[in-house]
């Protein structure tokens, strides 16, 4: 297995709209079992393909603290959505901000598993508003989309100007 490298905002390929996975392979399965470990090792409680610059409809996400509830969600479809849900985001491509996002609270997600299979699943509570957001990834959109013009990009100066810190310390 191998980790893989995460994009951050505001790097273009996170806007990038993700195209259907057309067959669920050996190839695809090894990736998915890296995206895990990626997620694993951030830590993150979910990952979708577009962050490590993979363009195709597929996530993964465990939001237990023990490893113990992992799904990969194959070309997702949300098929009922109801109630609401805020929660404090965070994000993996935004490393280090947080910030409540409204979604809904309970959903019904039909997707094909590692093996190909169609599964639905119904979700709640952080498992959905997870499942929800890295969705949003396949679209190219972020959780600090839902955000003011002023305060997203207040997070992507302090961003900048982090990767800029980081790169002259190396130097
Ligand atoms: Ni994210």
């Amino acid at each position: 297995m191998a980790k893989l490298t995460i994009l951050e905002f505001p790097d273009p390929r996170l806007r990038t709209k993700a195209a259907p996975v057309e067959a669920v392979d050996d190839q695809l399965r090894t990736l998915i079992d890296d995206m895990f470990e990626t997620m694993y090792a951030a830590p993150g409680i979910g990952l979708a393909a577009t962050q490590v610059d993979v363009h195709k409809r597929f996530l993964v996400t465990d939001v237990s603290s023990d490893k113990s509830d992992p799904h990969v969600l194959i070309n997702p479809v949300i098929i009922e959505k109801d109630g609401i849900a805020v929660t404090e985001e965070g994000c993996l491509s935004v490393p280090g901000y947080y910030e409540e996002v409204e979604r809904a609270d309970h959903i019904r997600v039909r997707f094909l598993d590692r093996n190909g299979d169609e599964v639905e699943m119904e979700a709640e509570g952080l498992l959905a508003v997870c499942i929800q957001h890295e969705m949003d990834h396949l679209e190219g959109k972020l959780f600090v989309d839902y955000l003011s013009e002023a305060k997203r990009s207040r997070i992507r100066k302090r961003l900048e100007r982090d990767r800029r810190h980081q790169a002259a310390n190396v130097a």
